[in-house]
């Protein structure tokens, strides 16, 4: 692979720190490596390969030579400084809600639709954490016996909010356990011991912006705009890992052990699908396993044609870090 210069925006946070960690294990061929986070981090030191890297806050001219930025900021941010940044020719691949849905970015995952990476015109977009491990496991589904329609609800990890919510969620664990009073500061409500139904902000039509982003990336990465999903979107207080369970209604029949067959020669998906032996996706095995990994897999006997199956990702790995960096991959694998 040509080796290229690298900057990482965000390298300070959740998802900042896991793409260093992959860019490592992966021995990612580059040349130089740039570092970028707020002023309040401006200075602050990474180990990466040995090396100690400083990292800096972004200037004019900070990009000048890089050729492939990895962006994870937020939206805000992104917005501001991605089209600035993408002047200097730099490919950018934004972890952010901020372009996923312009027609003019794509948006990938690499398992199912690598070619659009190189209809980009500065810009490929990340999908959100729970739609990655979603259509990795409907994608073969999708191919072989058609969706009719989706029902999926989300189990997700505080990791996916960000550090924040990682250090508010053990201060209270901390303090329940030390019968000190417990501060929501990250979430509207106390998230150690409880079950939230809110993941980002509400709509008028009752649906959080979380929900409306699985039904909308889906049907742009399936490239299916008359799909039809409904999501609802839950906060659980585990670290990372999210999990789902999904309600798939098929065109034609497949029974549960065609559609495990199915999955396991599927890329990207591991089937953990031993009931008797207490074995099924877990966020706990996430930790060590980059697969989206499938179980659960049942006849739904409510209907016809219908199936359940309960689906568990890393979110900050393969549902941010690792795509992105598997994208890097490719396209320093196929230069424009
Ligand atoms: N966490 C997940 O599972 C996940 C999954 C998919 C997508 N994403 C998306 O990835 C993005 C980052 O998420 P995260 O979980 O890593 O959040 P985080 O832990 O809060 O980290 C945010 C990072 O962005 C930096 N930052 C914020 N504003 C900046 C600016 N104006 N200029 C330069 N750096 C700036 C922060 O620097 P300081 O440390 O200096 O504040 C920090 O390094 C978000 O858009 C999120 O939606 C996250």
């Amino acid at each position: 692979m040509e080796k290229v210069n690298v900057a990482v925006v965000g390298a300070t946070g959740a998802v900042g720190r896991e793409m260093l960690k992959i860019l490592e294990e992966k021995d990612f061929p580059f040349n130089s490596l740039k570092l970028f986070a707020t002023e309040k981090s401006k200075g602050k030191k990474i180990n990466f390969k040995g090396q100690q890297y400083t990292v800096d806050t972004i200037k004019k001219g900070s990009f000048t030579d890089v050729d492939i930025a990895l962006f994870s900021i937020g939206s805000t941010p992104s917005k501001k400084l991605v089209p600035e940044v993408i002047k200097e020719n730099v490919i950018v691949i934004d972890n952010s809600n901020a372009f996923r849905m312009d027609e003019n970015v794509p948006l990938v995952v690499p398992e199912i639709n690598p070619d659009d990476i190189y209809k980009h015109q500065g810009i490929i977009a990340n999908p959100n954490c729970s739609t990655i491990q979603m259509v990795i496991a409907l994608k073969p589904i999708y191919d072989q016996v058609g969706i009719e329609r989706i029902v999926v609800s989300t189990y997700q990890a505080v990791s996916g909010t960000g550090k924040a919510a990682i250090d508010e969620l053990e201060k209270q664990v901390t303090d329940f356990i030390n019968a000190r009073e417990l501060k929501a500061e990250v979430y509207p409500h106390q998230i150690a011991f409880n079950v939230l139904p809110h993941i980002d902000i509400f709509f008028d039509n009752g649906y959080t912006r979380e929900e409306l982003k699985l039904i909308r990336e889906s049907k742009k990465i399936l490239t299916d705009s008359s799909l039809r999903i409904t999501a609802t979107a839950a906060r659980i207080p585990v670290f990372y890992g999210h999990a789902e369970s999904i309600n798939i209604e098929t065109k034609k029949e497949i029974s549960p052990e065609e559609l495990k067959e199915l999955l396991a020669d599927s890329p990207g998906i591991e089937v953990i699908d031993n009931p008797a032996r207490d074995e099924y996706p877990l966020p706990t095995l996430s930790e060590n396993n980059d697969k989206v990994m499938v179980g659960r897999i049942r006849k739904d006997f409510s209907t016809e044609k219908a199936l359940n199956m309960w689906v568990v990702a890393n979110n900050l790995r393969k549902g941010a870090a690792l795509n992105a960096v598997q994208i890097a991959e490719k396209l320093i694998e196929n230069p424009l």
